[in-house]
């Protein structure tokens, strides 16, 4: 459903040159609930916009649906909707609960009632009255939903979502995850998921992703990675549960696997090159523990 081939971001700025996606590839398949992990930096929105056609590409190509997501036809652009972490400044201040959500469906020509929008209203579980409302009447987890709504208006198959719960309380956050499976599962709706809480990404997804330093060093299914993760990147994140370890870019190897300054097993040879994931099902980018 949702491809990228070696897919690479290159940010550069007369400061500086940054690499924030290297040489990713991935598969989204239809229905599947699918996370990126990684700390703050290591390049998930990067990858996010990159596979939404809304960051320039340095390299690599990105399809859904068997076509190009860059210089994307709209009628794409309904299948394939991002859900942004600013859960505030994704809603209008002065445009009201019924403008806001009957925006998408002007901005592609379908036609828009008071009674699609209740019933839109009432798949992320809002009642009619908010309608009438402002963004300030709501609170935050309210907003969260009618984002989550206007992402649903035009029924897309794939969600798009940058830490869709981090800016809610962990209370809210568990009512939202909870929309967010019971959504997947009765409109067959593909996630891709972004995220530094490794509980968030327990919770919300099949399979998993691990990001460090623009590349992924494990992809696996979630529960494989949670139970028995193989990168000592992984290993570390999992031990120090929940919140992804901090790192600071000095730390970072410039040759060789970026994470060996910090890792415990480093040998030798893994300052001399990348290592490639390898492995099928559950697949590793370390020499010292690959994939299976
Ligand atoms: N527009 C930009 N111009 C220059 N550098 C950028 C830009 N956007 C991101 N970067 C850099 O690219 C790298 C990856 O950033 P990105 O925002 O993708 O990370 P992230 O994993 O989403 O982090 P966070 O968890 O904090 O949201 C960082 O080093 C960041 O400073
Ligand atoms: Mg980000």
């Amino acid at each position: 459903m949702l491809s990228a081939k070696d897919l690479s971001v290159r940010y550069v700025t007369p400061a500086r040159t940054v690499d924030a996606v290297k040489s990713i590839s991935l598969e989204v398949q239809p229905g599947e609930r699918f996370g990126v992990i990684g700390e703050s930096g290591s390049g998930k929105s990067s990858l996010l916009r990159a596979l939404l056609g809304l960051e320039e590409i340095a390299g690599g190509t990105v399809t859904f649906e068997g076509q190009n997501t860059h210089g994307a036809p709209r009628a794409l652009r309904k299948r394939l909707q991002p859900v942004f972490q600013d859960v505030g400044a994704a809603l209008n201040p002065r445009m009201k609960i019924r403008d806001a959500l009957a925006e998408p469906f002007m901005i592609h020509d379908v036609p828009v009632d008071d009674a699609k929008l209740s019933a839109l209203l009432s798949t992320v579980q809002l009642g009619v009255d908010a309608l009438a409302r402002f963004p300030r009447e709501l609170s935050v987890g309210q907003r969260q939903r009618i984002n989550l709504a206007r992402a649903l208006a035009l029924e897309p198959s794939l969600l798009m979502l940058d830490e869709p719960v981090s800016a809610l309380d962990v209370s809210v956050q568990a009512q939202v995850i909870n929309l967010l499976l019971e959504l997947a599962e009765k409109r067959k709706l593909a996630l891709f998921v972004i995220s530094h809480d490794l509980d968030v990404m327990a919770h919300l997804t099949e399979r998993l992703a691990v990001m460090f330093a623009g590349r992924f060093v494990e992809v696996g299914p979630t529960k494989d990675i949670l139970s028995a993760p193989k990168h000592p990147y992984t290993k570390l994140l999992v031990e120090s549960r929940a919140r992804a370890v901090e790192s600071k870019s000095a730390e970072l190897a410039k040759e060789g696997c970026a994470f060996a300054p910090r890792c415990p097993d480093a040998k030798p040879e893994c300052r001399a090159a990348v290592p490639p994931l390898t492995g099928s099902n559950h697949s590793s980018a370390c020499v010292v523990h690959p994939g299976a």
